[in-house]
């Protein structure tokens, strides 16, 4: 997508921009300056709107039977409040199990878990085309006694690999674990990516990655859960998390997501998204690979590139300056590359783990769009190499 300042945006993992829908809301001047926990007739129209936001999510997600939906700051917060919620009750022996490939959000729970009497397993268990060892980590929990805790990453921010939702299934029939699946990469860029099982436990979204506002969220849980909140204070009168609902967030949530799943068409960004893998694994030759290339289950906006011999923040610069903006690996707090785990997970020697660069484009990618860009990263590649 090209951005108002004339560059090109290839980061739609990071964030995606805001949907036309939510920009033209903010246009008509009419925000919510009222609290929806408010009980006079300006307060209940920004309940109504909250309202209107959820019958959507479970219209959509077809999960109004079992589950309940709870609004939120953003995936982090979603993915931190079950993971955390488990760790933290019930007195029988508990195994939380993170991959090597998860997100921080997730991955960096390890770093508090020593304030829970828990056992704590960090696992790799995929193959060198990313998928996960399915079989063998079923094995793997049956070996352990008490509760078990898995966060399931749907589709990797990464690579684009998909761990499919069916194989959560399997491994929650196997073993009775709590399954939270984070769901943030997956809207429209999988087919079914809005089919979900009401057998796992939660499912976590972020609003931004599909053209709502930053800072807003969204996790479906079961009815039945005993949620723990990580904020104390007065509950709210739609649902318990406490503190005052970002109402204008939660409706861009509903005009974005309506406005992406109109565009999206499924096997249009397939065949694209492959155009571009194709072309650039044959551009980059012996200069290194596309990451995916060997995974046959991938989602239609993403695809990372391998360096031989190339930093990717070298060449992450020489886009940049190209007025072309890509992402890199796994960025740490403070903006400098560490070690890149997924990619080490992945068989990446760990000197090289941060010779990637990721392209994420917005999800309505078409064969047209994927022609025009592969032109323009190819001329950028080829001043690099
Ligand atoms: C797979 C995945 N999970 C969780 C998150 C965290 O989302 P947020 O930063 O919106 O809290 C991200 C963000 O990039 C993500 O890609």
């Amino acid at each position: 997508m090209k951005l108002t300042n004339k560059r090109y945006y290839f980061d739609y993992n990071s964030s995606s921009p805001l949907a036309k829908s939510v920009i033209e809301w903010f246009a008509s001047g009419d925000f919510f300056v009222t609290n929806p926990n408010s009980l006079h007739t300006s307060g209940k129209k920004s309940l109504k709107y909250i309202r209107e936001t959820q019958t959507y999510l479970f219209d959509t997600f077809q999960l109004g039977a079992t589950h309940q939906v709870f609004f939120h700051s953003g995936a982090t917060e979603g993915i931190n409040t079950f993971v955390i919620n488990e760790i933290s009750t019930g007195d029988e022996e508990k195994h939380l199990i993170l991959f090597e490939t998860d997100h921080s959000s997730a991955y960096k729970i390890k770093n508090i878990t020593d304030q829970y009497k828990i056992n704590l397993h960090l696992k790799t268990l995929v193959n060198s085309a990313g998928e996960l060892k399915t079989d063998e980590l079923i094995r793997f929990i049956k070996t352990l006694k008490g509760k078990i805790i898995i966060n399931y990453t749907w589709v990797n921010n990464e690579t684009g690999i998909i761990w499919p939702l069916d194989e959560a299934v399997r491994i929650k029939q196997a073993t009775g674990a709590f399954i939270h699946v984070d769901a943030t990469q997956s809207v429209c860029k999988l087919k079914d990516w809005n089919l979900l099982s009401p057998m796992l436990d939660a499912y976590t979204y972020s609003g931004h990655k599909f053209g709502a506002l930053t800072g807003v969220g969204f996790s479906f849980y079961k009815k039945d859960y005993p949620i723990k909140y990580l904020v104390n204070g007065a509950k709210g009168v739609l649902h318990g998390r406490p503190g005052t609902p970002n109402t204008t967030g939660i409706y861009s949530i509903y005009l974005a997501l309506r406005e992406t799943i109109k565009k999206y068409d499924h096997d249009e960004s397939l065949a694209a998204i492959n155009y571009l893998k194709d072309q650039l694994d044959n551009l980059l030759k012996n200069h290194g690979y596309v990451i995916s290339k060997n995974s046959l289950n991938c989602c239609t906006n993403t695809l990372s590139l391998f360096f031989n011999a190339k930093k990717g923040l070298d060449v992450l610069n020489m886009f940049d300056m190209n007025g072309i903006e890509v992402g890199v690996g796994s960025a740490c707090s403070s903006g400098i590359l560490g070690p890149n785990r997924v990619l080490i997970a992945y068989g990446v020697d760990e000197n090289k783990s941060n010779n990637s660069i990721r392209f994420s484009f917005e999800t309505d990618l078409t064969m047209e769009k994927a022609k025009t860009y592969f032109e323009m990263i190819k001329k950028i590649l080829l001043k690099a190499f």
